[in-house]
This record gives structure tokens, C-alpha cells and sequence, in this order.
């Protein structure tokens, strides 16, 4: 059984953006014919054209139920949030809209801009896919061990990879956006999803929401992966303020040179501003192994192909439902299986 919201459709999403509520009539698809450039559309134009566009496509996924811990905890029902399922496959593309949206509403992004961040992957893509479809142009800073799909993904949709030592991770590519950034401040909208309130933001008001709706409040504990920490914070948020006592567990990688792509060893990395440790019950650390082996079940068994750190996530969801034995758990399965594809992620089932 898959849950969905019973509200509002794909096309009325999360974003509380000034202005999302637009025209008294359904978008059409002459929206997308009636081609003015960008700059001289007026307003309600841009924001109709929005709603009928790739745009309408992030947010509101389903939540899938699990069922590959039944034995271990029958007890315990467990969902997971199809996040791979969003336009740009990542639950990066709601932090990437709501921070590029708020940057809008703010006037800081104008579209004489680039859109420039560091990103690991997901959220490169988010703002590769979003500043196209909005007509912006995007410049992004990665280390050069990113997977190929997700550089040629990103290529894709004509933005600009500014490529950083590999051996730094993900703190080497802040360094250099940093650096990008203080050099000509002018030229560029940095929205630095690690500081950007936006980010957290997208899911107490997206994410958050979609999964008390669609558990009819019924939700006990919710598990989720720390990278930017966003998803966690702004889920755990809006769960807090819907039922106090929603049991929140984050979830780490064990080690620092673990192989969960996306995911952040806070102890030994930069920490986010918009991080807040406070607010986890508790948090679990995710054998890189064991959570690769968790993400090739989900497939084999339920049909469901998911990254490395949505098996990090399953992993905690195992530990809590063994320890709790009733309950309803949610987690989020951050993005799909087939952007690992040459990094081995499910290559030893056929070899
Ligand atoms: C694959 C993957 N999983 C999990 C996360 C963590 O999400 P958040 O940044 O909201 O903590 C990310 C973030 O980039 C990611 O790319």
C-alpha cells in the first residue's frame, strides 16, 4: 500500500512562496506555448508558466510501505518517502526550489546571476534542473570523485561543474564556492544550502507535512540521514510541532571515509549552520556495508531501487524497529539506485 496525500495534486507543492497561489484557472499547456522571453514576462506569466512546468513535479510524493523488517519486528509498520521520485530524483529538489524561490521573492536572485553552490551531487542536479527550467544559469562546485552519471547528468541541463580536490570531500567544494563567491559577489546568487533556512524550511513545510497527512497523524518515529542535515530538520520540526512526542533519530555514517554518497560525519566534517544536534532522540551510526547490502534488498525484494544512504536510513529504521517492537516508522529514501549504477552499488548481483 502506498500512501498519498488525500489534498492538494502534485502541482500544489510545498513551497510557501510569496505568490504560489496564482491564476483563478487551471494551468494549460498553451503556457508553455506562449513563448515570451523570460525578461519581459510579466509576472503572473512566469508564475502560471511554473505551475505547468517540470516545476509541478517536486513534492508530494508517495510513501511507500516496507516490508523488508517485518519478520525482524512485526510489530512495527514501516514507510518510506519515495524522494527518488521527485522531477530531478533527489529530495535535493525541494530545498533547491524553496531556496531558489526564496532568492527570488528576496530580490537577491535576479536573472542576471549565476546560481553558484558546492554540491556533492543532488542538490547540483535540484539546481541544474530548476535553473533551467527558470532560465538561469548555474555554476557548481564538486569534487572530482562525483559519480559520471551525476556529472553527466548535471551537463545535462547546461550548468557548469567547477571541479574541487577530491581528497577534501565535500568541505574542499564549500572552500572553493567560498572563494568563487568572495571573488566577485556581484555576479553571483549563492544560496550555501548548508546556512540557507530555505533548506529546512522545504521540508517542514513540504516533506514534514506530506508525511503526518499521509500517515493520518499516525506516525511514531521518523528516521532520516544527516548530509546538509535539511530533511531531518525541517521534518522533524514540523513533526514536533504536530505531535510532540514523535520519537526523531538521525542517522550518521560510522566512519569518516564511509561510502554513502550524500551523507555527512558531522564529528569530523564542517558542520551546517542550520544543523541543530538538539533536536535528535537519538543517533545511530551506519555501517558503510551493511547499508549497501540494505539498499540491493530493497530492490531484490520490494521492487524499490534506492542509493547508498536510503540504505544508511533502512539501517537505522532495522535498529529502531528491533528496539521499539510497535510503532509506525518513517523514513526517506533520499534519491534512486540507478545513479550508482558504476559505482558497484548493484553490480555483484549479476557478476
Ligand atoms: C543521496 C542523499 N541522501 C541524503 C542526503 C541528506 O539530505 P540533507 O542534505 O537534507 O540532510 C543527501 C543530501 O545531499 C543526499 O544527496
Amino acid at each position: 500500500m502506498a500512501l498519498r496525500g488525500s489534498g492538494s495534486g502534485r502541482g500544489e507543492r510545498q513551497s510557501s512562496a510569496p505568490g504560489r497561489t496564482v491564476d483563478h484557472l487551471p494551468p494549460s499547456i498553451m503556457d508553455g506555448m506562449t513563448e515570451t522571453p523570460r525578461a519581459t514576462m510579466p509576472e503572473r506569466v512566469v508564475r502560471a508558466d511554473r505551475r505547468a512546468s517540470i516545476l509541478g513535479a517536486i513534492g508530494q510524493t508517495p510513501l511507500l510501505r516496507i516490508r523488508l523488517f517485518e519478520r525482524d519486528a512485526p510489530g512495527v509498520t514501516v514507510f518510506g518517502k519515495a524522494e527518488f521520485l521527485n522531477a530531478g530524483g533527489s529530495v535535493k529538489d525541494r530545498a533547491a526550489l524553496r531556496m531558489i524561490e526564496d532568492g527570488e521573492a528576496s530580490g537577491a536572485l535576479t536573472h542576471d546571476r549565476i546560481i553558484l553552490d558546492s554540491t556533492s551531487g543532488n542538490t547540483g542536479i535540484a539546481y541544474a534542473l530548476v535553473g533551467a527550467a527558470l532560465g538561469y544559469r548555474v555554476r557548481l562546485v564538486m569534487p572530482t570523485n562525483v559519480s559520471d552519471e551525476r556529472k553527466t547528468t548535471i551537463a545535462a541541463y547546461g550548468a557548469e561543474i567547477v571541479y574541487s580536490d577530491a581528497q577534501e570531500g565535500s568541505d574542499g567544494a564549500i572552500r572553493v564556492a567560498r572563494a568563487l563567491y568572495e571573488e566577485a559577489p556581484d555576479t553571483y546568487f549563492m544560496p550555501d544550502q548548508y546556512n540557507n533556512d530555505g533548506n529546512w524550511k522545504a521540508h517542514y513545510d513540504g516533506t514534514g507535512a506530506e508525511i503526518w497527512e499521509q500517515t493520518n497523524g499516525q506516525v511514531t518515529h521518523f528516521v532520516a540521514g544527516l548530509g546538509t542535515s535539511g530533511t531531518f530538520v525541517g521534518v522533524t520540526r514540523r513533526l514536533r510541532d504536530e505531535r510532540a512526542d514523535v520519537v526523531c533519530v538521525s542517522v550518521q555514517p560510522e566512519d569518516p571515509w564511509h561510502g554513502l554518497e550524500g551523507m555527512k560525519h558531522m564529528p569530523t566534517a564542517i558542520v551546517p549552520g542550520i544543523y541543530d544536534a538538539a533536536l535528535a532522540d537519538d543517533n545511530l551510526w551506519a555501517p558503510t556495508e551493511a547499508s549497501y547490502e540494505l539498499a540491493a534488498e530493497l530492490a531484490e525484494h520490494e521492487g524499490v531501487m534506492v542509493g547508498h544512504s536510503s540504505g544508511a536510513a533502512l539501517w537505522g529504521v532495522r535498529e529502531v524497529a528491533r528496539r521499539i517492537g510497535h510503532g509506525v516508522v518513517v523514513t526517506v529514501l533520499a534519491d534512486g539506485g540507478g545513479r550508482y549504477l558504476s559505482g558497484g552499488l548493484y553490480g555483484r548481483r549479476w557478476q
